[in-house]
């Protein structure tokens, strides 16, 4: 039995190192066998609900693809058409989709701490889409699988994270799993007010070596990665200050040009404008493929979680 069998993932840090690499590895079996046979048996009569209260295409789908390639089935809730339109709470609603008996729920709420907080009266095991600007574990975990399928191994790796490092809850998720490996350096790239929180950076203080800065010109060739993230316009509170600081931080082709090559670049989507469209055809451009990667190794945590 693995360790992470009915376990609840809502942070990164629920992942061990051994965890991590078990689950890479895994994934890659997995792959190889959904690429040879479609649709597998190991998800036979387990059920998924899906409960989604924030909009999302890659996170919901991606999982919603690796339980149906698993053999499992789905159970999709859709806010829109729920009673939560007639005043009913989202406890409430929690508790009714765990009374039918699903094997595992999959949640995103606006809300951070969502997820901890139905927890306990909830019986499935929950694993975290998403929480607010608290962190997106999931998301952590095929990024982390994307470089660790790109450079075979994570150890040592430079990565520049850049954009909106206040707001993303893929930058918290993505720097606490980082500390698992050994010798990681992560550069923050941001404008002052879009700064990593500093409750992030205590968590993550001695574990990982990191450094912010302001302009991504000035450690272009330095790092093995570059992490783009969209600013998170439905989450800042003055509408001004993002058409401000729209457009401070594009990667364009022209840019990469001028300041030299990365290796991988790479992007949790959705893609707003901060990485033009020309970049998309180069062989570092990885952001595609790492959506991809999601679906596998979502695959391998589900397969663990349910124990089958
Ligand atoms: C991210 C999210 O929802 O936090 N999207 C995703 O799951 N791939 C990133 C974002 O919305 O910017």
């Amino acid at each position: 039995m693995t360790p992470l069998v009915g376990k609840d993932i809502v942070s990164a840090f629920d992942f061990e190192r051994a965890d991590l690499l078990r689950l890479f590895k895994l994934a890659d079996g997995l792959r190889g066998e959904i690429e040879a046979r479609g649709t597998l048996d190991y998800g036979r009569g387990k059920v998924m609900i899906t409960a989604f209260f924030e909009p999302s295409t890659r996170t919901k789908i991606s999982f919603q693809f690796a339980m149906v390639r698993l053999g499992g089935v789905v159970v999709d809730f859709i806010e829109e058409v729920s009673s939560l339109k007639k005043g009913e709470t989202e406890e409430d609603t929690m508790r009714i989709l765990d009374g039918y008996g699903p094997d595992v729920i999959v949640i995103r709420h606006s809300r951070p701490f969502f997820p901890h907080s139905v927890k306990d009266f909830v019986k499935a095991p929950i694993l975290s889409g998403g929480d607010g600007t608290n962190e997106h574990p999931t998301q952590a975990l095929l990024d982390v699988y994307t470089m660790w399928r790109e450079f075979g191994r994570v150890d040592g790796l430079t990565v520049g994270v850049m954009g909106d490092l206040k707001y993303g809850r893929t930058i918290p998720s993505l720097s606490y799993m980082l500390t698992r490996f050994n010798d990681v350096t992560v550069y923050y790239i941001a404008p002052k007010q879009l700064q990593v929180r500093e409750e992030i950076l205590k968590k993550v203080e001695g574990r990982i070596e990191y450094h912010m800065i302001e302009n991504v010109e000035d450690v272009i060739e330095k790092l093995d990665v570059l992490y783009v993230t969209r600013l998170q316009k439905e989450r800042f509170e003055d509408p001004q200050e993002y058409e401000r600081l729209k457009g401070t931080y594009v990667i364009s082709r022209g840019l990469l040009e001028r300041h030299g090559k990365i290796p991988v670049i790479m992007h949790p989507l959705p893609r707003v404008w901060e990485i033009t469209t020309d970049v998309d055809d180069l062989p570092q451009a990885k952001y595609f493929e790492q959506a991809r990667n999601g679906m596998y190794v979502r695959a391998a945590l589900l397969k663990e979680v349910l124990g089958i």
